[in-house]
């Protein structure tokens, strides 16, 4: 029993267990400093209130304290390359027009219509100028008045009265932000030194979202975001990754609001660690992750762990190259497969590394607080120099589908993974209702980040 090893007075992990930085430290390349550093702390062990799931109340705390106070990832910039793209980004009831007005300029304004409050864009468009569909007011691409019709009778308003009114906006490795805020911070102060620092490894400015889905998920948003940042729930809910997945070992820490994990991969969960060879995460891993006509001769012969990890980093180097053009041959082992998962405050999980980078991002479904939008997209590199094509498009999956099942090619391998986690979203919003239960009881370690979260929400919303 894994429960028997675990020493009450280590709040880190078991010191047997092999901690990422061993493997990092046997790398077929130099790592980034950063995924050597800690920045962790014990937060005890107290169980959390569940009232943040199910009260309406709470929500409308959240709302306000929080919704309306951070700063948000609207779009990515390639979401909106051309001059007069604009798209809209719906945030508890409120929504939000993000529009490129020149080049390399981004604004924001509050997706309303200033004459009787029409909304002025249902999804994306490319526009020449803002025009609202029921009295056909319209305005320039930065918000100021174009033409009212019959502007003769509204006497009593100026032009700077009719114009759109602006949402800050600010852009960072080519995601765009929003904030309601006025007097928010700037954005690189509240992502921090260390985050700034960290992403200057993975560079995300020219790199292309090649999916993008999403799926009304019948749970809070935090619930769901915290179905992704953890691993303990590898071993009940994704039990065929087990022998490449270092579960229990992962590395947690926190920044400021936000926080990171690493989970080596290529290497056994410390629940099978004793009895699995180097060969047998190597090929647990490709049998899941590669489709069986790449290796016609079976899979290649490894001795140790980090020889599997660097055999898998090279394969993954190869394909994509293959696919997108870009040379990692720099890149470490560890940037090409380990997952290592950055917390953006409050509602975006982002990949680092090369391995898979996608970006999570969750959302309460309108001012539901039991159901929430979650999307999943995922980023490729592209060449410098290379011309993107535009972002794909959001794809919305119906509630009951399942992703494994979708026809798209980029969903051939995580579909399943992605079922999985689906499903067992779908359940805790019921169970957690329950008379029955009196709150979450987190792991010290392994659900830490999900604790530091849930602390930075009580925070701010004056319970904590
Ligand atoms: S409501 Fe927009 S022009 Fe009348
Ligand atoms: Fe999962």
């Amino acid at each position: 029993m894994i429960a028997d090893k675990i020493d009450p007075a280590d709040m880190r992990k078991p010191a047997s267990f092999t901690s990422p930085e061993t493997y990092l430290k046997t790398d077929t390349r130099p790592v980034p400093q950063h995924m050597f550093e800690e920045s962790t702390w014990d937060l005890g062990n107290e169980v959390m209130p569940k009232e943040g799931y199910i009260s309406g109340e709470y929500h409308q705390l959240e709302v306000k304290h929080l919704w309306k106070k951070v700063w948000q990832v609207a779009c990515r910039e390639n979401d909106i390359p051309e001059v007069g793209d604009r798209i809209a980004y719906d945030v508890v009831g409120q929504s939000v027009m993000v529009i490129r007005t020149a080049p390399d300029t981004v604004r924001a304004f509050h997706n309303t219509c200033q004459h009787r409050g029409t909304r002025l864009l249902e999804k994306c468009d490319n526009v020449k100028h803002i025009s609202c569909p029921f009295h056909n007011w319209s305005w320039n691409l930065d918000g100021s008045v174009h033409n009212i019709p019959a502007r003769w009778d509204f006497p009593g308003a100026s032009d700077a009265d009719l114009a759109l009114r602006e949402v800050r906006c600010e852009r960072w490795n080519a995601f765009v932000f929003i904030n309601f805020d006025k007097d928010a911070q700037p954005l690189e102060n509240y992502l921090g030194p260390d985050i700034l620092r960290h992403w200057r490894s993975w560079p995300r400015a020219h790199s292309r979202k090649t999916y993008h889905f999403g799926m009304i998920v019948p749970c809070n948003w935090k619930l769901a975001l915290h179905g992704f940042n953890e691993i303990y729930h590898t071993v009940g809910v994704h039990p065929q990754g087990l022998p490449f997945t270092a579960d229990c070992s992962a590395k947690y820490d926190f920044y400021g609001l936000h926080t990171r994990f690493i989970l080596s991969l290529g290497v056994p969960s410390p629940f099978i660690g004793e009895t699995t060879e180097p060969q047998d995460s190597l090929d647990a891993f490709l049998s899941q992750y590669s489709p069986p006509e790449a290796f016609p001769n079976g899979f290649p012969q490894v001795s140790t762990f980090p020889q599997a990890r660097a055999v898998l980093a090279d394969l993954l180097r190869g394909s994509l190259r293959q696919m997108t053009g870009v040379d990692l041959t720099q890149k470490s082992d560890a940037e090409m497969l380990d997952a290592i998962g950055y917390m953006f405050f409050p509602n975006v999980i982002h990949w680092g590394g090369y391995a898979l980078p996608v970006i999570h991002r969750f959302r309460p479904n309108g001012n539901d607080h039991r159901s929430c939008l979650w999307e999943i997209m995922a980023l490729a590199p592209y060449p410098e120099g290379a011309k993107m094509e535009r972002d794909a498009p959001l794809v919305m999956l119906e509630a009951n589908e399942r992703f494994a099942s979708r026809p798209e090619p980029e969903l051939r391998f995580i579909g399943e993974v992605l079922d999985q986690d689906v499903h067992a979203l779908r359940l805790i919003q019921q169970g957690l209702e329950s008379d029955g239960f009196s709150g979450p009881r987190l792991g010290n370690y392994q659900e830490r980040n999900v604790r530091h979260f849930e602390r930075q929400v009580a925070k701010l919303v004056g319970e904590g």
